[in-house]
């Protein structure tokens, strides 16, 4: 039995990923891709997961055997997917990329599983989203590498047992909590990616700088860095943004000044909040006053997806110490109103007693 490969799926080797993503993708992702670490040595921070990841991956070439399944999570854009690369890289095995919604059909699955080539590795980025029936297929090839089929339906269905090539699993998700026990305990690492310090933020703005041949002043590199949001993703995203406005109205040098009115076009304050960020609270405070609010109250005052708040705004926010999660819901902390420049109520009770 053969199944077609679905579109669903990229597939990386080395040096042809630049060349797959320069012939349609847009500016930025091409950019991205350049600015990607390709080895752990350009990879910055995340010093326990890297260590970590070494020994697996150095015991499993010892064993001439690919690496187990591993998971990562955490919040947007912190590497998980560079991970994968660096370690398809290190195995020198070739990087197949699909994602849980883009995974519709168990034949979605059966199709990348039996177009693996022996070492392979599979990454499934958002794999909280990949439907509970469909994960069902997962365990038993990532247990013992068969792939078991039901062929036809009612009394003369019968199921077929395909074996799968030995291939690692890599699976990312921004939401761990949203996986069942069982796909859980069937990786054989799973690593938990934090919010970069801010030293290793400014020596990744200052790598991307370089590669992007931006001359760049240490104070911008500083002052870009307080907006990152803790995040690679979005230190790169804003030193493209400065570049480009450096380019425009200072002829091309990227100095504090430069920063600082680049980040103020964008609205992006020394928080690195946005305006989205900022609404947020606003709502939180104004409607709410200052909650406990539900996540989809919330969500429906601010016109976004519950989601989007999850996943985008709220762990930044939450690792500023903004706002806090209870079990009656979400609350906007004193320092939330001070970063608003707001009075806080329970002060203003305590001074009228
Ligand atoms: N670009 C994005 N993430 C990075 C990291 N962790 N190290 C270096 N450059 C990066």
């Amino acid at each position: 039995m053969s199944f077609k490969t679905p579109k669903k799926i990229e597939n990386f080797s080395g040096s042809e990923e630049i060349m797959a993503a320069s012939i349609s993708e847009p500016e930025d992702k091409i950019l991205d891709i350049a600015l990607r670490p390709k080895n752990w040595q350009e990879y910055i921070g995340q010093e326990r997961i890297k260590n970590g990841l070494k020994i697996l991956l150095e015991a499993a070439k010892l064993r001439q055997e690919p690496v187990d399944h591993l998971l990562f999570y955490g919040p947007a854009g912190l590497g998980k997917t560079t991970l994968a690369y660096i370690i398809a890289k290190e195995m020198s095995a070739s990087l197949k990329i699909t994602s849980g919604p883009a995974i519709e059909k168990i034949g979605d699955l059966a199709s990348i599983l039996t177009n693996l080539s022996p070492g392979d590795v599979l990454f499934i980025d958002e794999v909280h989203r990949l439907n509970k029936t469909i994960g069902e297929v997962l365990y038993p090839a990532m247990e013992n590498r068969t792939l078991d089929i039901i062929i036809g339906k009612g009394p003369s269905a019968r199921t077929i047992q395909l074996e799968l090539p030995p291939f690692s699993l890599i699976a990312a998700t921004t939401r761990i909590g949203l996986l069942s026990g069982p796909l859980r305990s069937r990786f054989g690492a799973t690593f938990r990616l934090d919010f970069y310090e801010n030293q290793d933020i400014e020596k990744i703005i200052a790598r991307s700088a370089e590669l992007l041949n931006v001359p760049i002043e240490k104070e911008a590199v500083k002052i870009i860095a307080l907006s990152s949001r803790a995040t690679p993703r979005t230190a790169n995203r804003l030193l493209k943004r400065c570049r480009d406005y450096a380019q425009v109205k200072a002829g091309g040098i990227l100095n504090k000044d430069v920063a600082e009115e680049a980040l103020k076009m964008m609205e992006i304050d020394e928080k690195g909040l946005e305006t989205t960020d900022r609404r947020l609270l606003e709502i939180l405070i104004d409607k709410f006053e200052g909650g406990p609010v539900g996540l989809q109250t919330l969500a429906a005052a601010a016109s976004e997806e519950n989601d989007t708040i999850e996943d985008i705004y709220e762990p930044y926010l939450m690792q500023l110490g903004l706002i806090n999660r209870t079990p009656k819901g979400r609350v906007a902390t004193k320092r939330a109103y001070e970063h608003l420049g707001r009075p806080y109520p329970h002060e203003q009770t305590i001074k009228l007693l």
